[in-house]
């Protein structure tokens, strides 16, 4: 249900601080949520947009482990990356904080002690893996095996990176501890479970009955969850990393890190205004919009808000939460641990003074109703001939004219001139209201549409009023164009925004525009004539090929690099009976010549000295050797092959060499030189 509100509060998905923040993350969650705030704002709303890291977590202590540091110095490594470079891209964040804040743990802390204390948990023991040498319980992201689908040897306990399925411990084929190696046993452990079974009905109604609106990715997922019947959710984990339980005899267990992240929506309000935070959470006026990407929303929509029920004192349940699905990046799922991203941080190093791109393709190729792909061929195209041909070349069109033509100065309209104007305006009008609805339903891509409307609308004035042409026997005409021109480039400034607020603020230092507002949008008067426009400047250049190749080159040497370590031996042949391996006459001899072979850039031709004569074989691995460094060499060759002719030449054998993981062939040779011809035993 639409509701009357005074207020909304904001919240995005809290990114774990185990890796940097990458384009997936963008496009599912933060590029979306500023846009609205921005919008919001930019309507004269009470808004606050909440965020901040998410320190706790198996994965966490995983990345602290392999790399020999505590998991505190993960977590203030990758909140720093992560804060500075959402700041830089302009995503208008009134706290950003964490969950290692003192602020943060006593919320938790006491949040769970209240319902602990009101009897909302139940207490079970369950038999959870155990590490006998290490002395701990493992969480299931610390048992690695044999993946029972793939036969991936690395599969975790709660997933398989290579084929992607969701895997409990015990479908592992010969789990292991990830800590050290020892193989795990069932052990009785005792932990605080949250009855979700309590609240589904309280859930269905909520949901089902009073929010249809939901995009349907969302009401879907909630809806087969709550069909398929809740049950009761541990919230309490054995672990030495995140908040302590706060109850007696709870030693070494923590708090699960999604029930404790949550509520860092609650103490980031916190953290921003100490004295009124209540009303952002408890008033009935207040309006909750949580921006989180597909993998989130069973935690938003069910277990969040069964943990708020729970703790009653008016606390108020989301209002929408528009997850997005997921961003793929060249065809593949974007990866943290294989390195399959591009990392924000390293786009803005890579190409400064670009956040508006990349935001602008982020959200035109946004994932909202399916996954979606990111490639950099596209960025480009976008960039080139959507950001610099439609929108940036219309307001230097109109920038430039007007400076060539009135010395910048905003020219009238004479009273008795329409110069089009009359026709555009309900054009532009529902480019507006397109634009709004869009935005207040969420829908962000159909939103920037609109928004490049105005540009389109403002290209196609310019090509049918042709004011170069008109300067030359009407210069009133010819005002009245630039200034009906000028105000469609006011109103890109303040309609882009949301989506580009970097060039927004300097279309708006050129055409001298301060504290316009959204209700302007859609006027034809916002810039009064007679006023001084500033010098025109590009608001985009063209991306060039060579930097668009330098980014698929770097993707392309990580795609070889995972491959060479997702290396695992071939699995071991058949059986062969020991009499037909018998049979193979495998012998060494010494090269007398090689060269290559012509037109062939696999062959090699050999001439060897087998000990009776000298013997021709072609072999394919020209790529990998000099033919000159060969000569003089040992190599071992099967004699006993029936020759085959190999580009016209007779290959009479086969030269022994070993395949590397990436697909290279190093030959074989003996330890010490031997005589030509000896047979290999
Ligand atoms: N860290 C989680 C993720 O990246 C999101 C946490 S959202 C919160 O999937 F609500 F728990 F904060
Ligand atoms: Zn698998």
């Amino acid at each position: 249900m639409q509701k009357e509100y005074k207020r909304t509060l904001i919240t995005t998905a809290l990114p774990y601080a185990n890796g940097p923040v990458h384009i997936g993350h963008l496009a599912g969650v933060y590029v979306p949520a500023d846009i609205y705030a921005r919008y919001l704002r930019l309507r004269g709303d009470d808004v606050v947009m909440v965020g901040g890291s998410d320190e706790h977590g198996v994965p966490i202590t995983i990345k602290a482990r392999r790399e020999g540091v505590t998991p505190q110095d993960i977590v203030d490594r990758y909140h720093k990356i992560i804060k500075d470079s959402f700041e830089e891209l302009g995503i208008s964040f009134d706290v950003y904080s964490r969950t290692t804040s003192a602020t943060h743990s006593a919320t938790a802390s006491e949040f769970f002690r209240r319902l602990y204390d009101n009897g909302q948990f139940v207490e079970q023991t369950s038999k959870q893996l155990y590490d006998p040498e290490a002395g701990q319980f493992l969480a299931d992201r610390y048992v690695t095996g044999k993946c029972p689908h793939c036969g991936n040897e690395r599969a975790y306990g709660d997933q398989c990176e290579a084929c992607g399925t969701s895997l409990s411990p015990d479908e592992l084929i010969d789990p292991k501890s990830a800590i050290t190696g020892a193989v795990p046993e069932l052990r009785d452990t005792h932990h605080w479970y949250l009855p979700l079974d309590r609240w589904e009905g309280k859930l269905r109604e909520w949901i089902l009955e009073g929010h249809k609106e939901w995009k349907t990715n969302v009401y879907g997922q909630c809806k087969s969850w709550l069909d398929l019947g809740l049950k009761p959710r541990a919230v309490s984990r054995d672990l030495d990393w995140g908040i302590p339980v706060p109850v007696e005899g709870a030693e070494g267990k923590v708090l699960y890190v999604w029930f404790d992240a949550p509520i860092g929506y609650i103490s980031n309000t916190k953290e921003l205004l100490p004295d009124s935070w209540e009303k952002y959470w408890k008033d009935s006026e207040t309006r909750i919009i949580n921006f989180i990407g597909k993998d989130n929303i069973v935690f938003h929509c069910i277990v969040f808000p069964a943990m708020l029920m729970a703790y009653g004192d008016g606390f108020q349940l989301p209002d929408n939460v528009p997850a997005n699905e997921f961003l793929n990046l060249e065809g593949d799922k974007i990866s943290t641990s294989r390195n399959w991203a591009v990392w924000l941080h390293e786009y803005l190093r890579d190409f400064p003074g670009k956040q508006d791109v990349l935001r602008y393709v982020l959200t035109a190729n946004a994932p909202e109703t399916k996954d979606n792909d990111f490639t950099w061929r596209d960025f480009q195209a976008r960039n080139n001939s959507e950001l610099v041909a439609i929108l940036g070349n219309f307001v230097n069109r109109a920038m430039v004219l007007t400076h060539k033509y009135f010395d910048g100065i905003v020219p009238s309209i004479p009273a008795d001139v329409d110069a089009g104007r009359a026709a555009l305006a309900p054009e532009l009008s529902k480019a507006v209201a397109d634009l709004t609805a869009a935005l207040d339903t969420f829908h962000f891509r159909d939103a920037l549409k609109s928004m490049m409307e105005i540009a389109r609308i403002g290209n196609r004035y310019l090509q049918d009023m042709e004011p170069w042409k008109v300067a030359k026997t009407d210069m009133p005409l010819t005002g009245a164009i630039l200034n009906v021109a000028l105000q469609l480039c006011a109103n890109i400034a303040i309609a882009a925004e949301p989506f580009m607020p970097f060039m927004s603020e300097r279309l708006r230092r050129m055409l001298g525009m301060e504290n316009v507002g959204w209700n302007m949008l859609g006027s034809l008067d916002m810039i009064p004539a007679g006023r001084h426009l500033a010098a025109p400047e590009l608001l985009f250049e063209k991306i060039e090929d060579a930097t668009i190749q330098a980014q698929v080159d770097r993707l392309a040497e990580i795609k070889e690099q995972n491959k060479l370590n997702a290396w695992t031996p071939a699995p071991q042949a058949a059986d062969v009976d020991f009499d037909t391996f018998m049979k193979a006459d495998l012998r060494v001899g010494t090269v007398l010549e090689c060269v290559k072979v012509p037109k062939a850039d696999k062959l090699l031709q050999f001439l060897i000295d087998d000990g009776m004569k000298k013997r021709t074989i072609v072999s394919g691995i020209a790529r990998y050797y000099n033919p000159e460094d060969l000569v003089g060499k040992q190599v071992c060759f099967i004699a006993n092959l029936p020759p085959r002719k190999l580009r016209g030449i007779v290959s009479e054998g086969m030269i022994l060499s070993a395949e590397q993981p990436d697909g290279s062939l190093v030959v074989i040779s003996p330890s010490a030189p031997v005589v030509p011809g000896v047979q290999i035993k």
